[in-house]
């Protein structure tokens, strides 16, 4: 109960005014707690935090919830739903956090609360995060709050004293449909002779890349992603311009010619997680298309993407492959992935919904 002389905390959602509080109070808990980001880290919105949450507003993409005392921002919550149609019922919270002197009054409860109304009014089936396993106040909030735990993701953030693990939790907020039945990708090898190149991805193949992701995503097993959701071709031009400009991330393809021109057949894309704690895990996703599976492509860009793991000392490798993609599991076991975490029903399409399955590599361990 807040002492008479105590302003009463309220909770709402942060608007574009907020933002310079909201700010600081990420940074000063972040200078209170081993959990969240390094004190001093800055966020990617940090210069720009005004802008930010009326740009979030307006998408429906996600929230910041603040608890306010006064004029001060004492607590947030902030949550981002998927970006593919198959992952839009995913509401992933990045941060949480309350101010040292204001915990156990309940306030992270009721910003779990506000997000989870939320999320109900936007057709969110599913919420989740992950929290670090020696966090105890936080994963005791989220057992309370309704979360289960799906698996521990090991390693996953480095602290001052060595590695943390993290546990990945959910909420689920409705009954679950069928699930979606496995489809199983061709894989028939191909009778006529091909050479076939490996080199770094260029601004210029924006266009020839386009053209593969299309064809990729039209054939079994479906991905996440749907055909018309890549992006037209200035946007993805783009995309690919920011992505490559960014030293985080390491794109190879694998190239075929055909009638004397240049034709992707398959890609993979290598980048470290953002978050000076997560930095040295590095995300991979490599795809190939369904006419040139079974030629040993996609293990060829495994390594030469382990290989550039290794060059940067990355500690770990991870990747993710929903339940209904058996090929893809196979592929990621086939090349040394062990899977840590189901997040249940995380992918909702036509034909049901899918788990995703989350898996790691430790490069070092060979
Ligand atoms: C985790 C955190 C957000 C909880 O905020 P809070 O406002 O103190 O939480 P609440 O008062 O709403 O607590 C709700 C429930 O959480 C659990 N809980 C919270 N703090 C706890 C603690 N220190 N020990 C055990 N359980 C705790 C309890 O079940 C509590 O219910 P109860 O008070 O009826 O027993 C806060 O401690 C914090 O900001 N920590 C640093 C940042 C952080 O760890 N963020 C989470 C990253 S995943």
């Amino acid at each position: 109960m807040a002492a008479a002389d105590t302003p009463a905390i309220e909770v709402r959602v942060a608007q574009p005014a907020d933002g310079p509080g909201l700010v600081r109070a990420i940074a000063a808990i972040d200078r209170e707690t081993d959990y969240l980001g390094t004190p001093g880290e800055r966020l990617a919105w940090t210069d720009r935090p005004a802008a930010m949450l009326a740009e979030l507003q307006q998408s429906d993409d996600g929230v910041y919830l603040i608890a306010t005392a006064g004029d001060d921002v004492v607590g947030y919550a902030g949550a981002l739903v998927g970006q593919y149609r198959s992952t839009r019922g995913v509401l992933s919270i990045p941060h949480i956090g309350v101010r040292a002197v204001q915990r156990r009054h309940g306030i992270a409860g009721r910003l779990l609360t506000a997000l989870e109304a939320w999320a109900r009014a936007r057709d969110v089936h599913r919420i989740d995060l992950t929290v670090d396993q020696d966090n105890a106040a936080a994963r005791a909030l989220y057992r309370k709050h309704g979360y289960g735990e799906e698996g521990c993701m090991r390693e996953a953030a480095s602290g001052p004293a060595g590695w943390h693990s993290y546990v990945a939790m959910a909420r689920l907020l409705d009954d679950a449909p069928p699930p979606m039945a496995p489809v199983h990708a061709t894989r028939r090898p191909r009778a006529d002779s091909l050479t076939i190149r490996f080199r770094p991805v260029a601004p210029g193949d924006a266009a020839a890349l386009r053209v593969w992701e299309v064809e990729l995503l039209s054939a079994p097993p479906r991905l996440l992603k749907l055909p018309d959701e890549v992006a037209p071709p200035e946007r993805f031009r783009d995309e690919l311009t920011a992505v490559l400009g960014n030293a985080a991330n390491f794109l190879v393809a694998a190239v075929v010619d055909v009638d004397g021109a240049e034709r992707v057949a398959g890609l993979l894309s290598v980048s470290a997680k953002p978050g000076v704690r997560l930095r040295h895990d590095l995300a991979v996703i490599i795809n190939v298309l369904a006419s040139y599976r079974g030629l040993g492509i996609g293990r060829r860009l495994f390594e030469i993407g382990e290989d550039w793991a290794r060059a940067r000392e990355a500690h770990r490798l991870s990747t993710a492959v929903h339940a209904a993609n058996p090929s893809g599991l196979g592929f990621a076991a086939a090349v040394g992935f062990a899977p840590e975490v189901v997040l249940r029903r995380y992918a909702r399409f036509a034909e049901g919904d899918a788990d995703l399955i989350g898996l790691a590599k430790f490069p070092s361990a060979g």
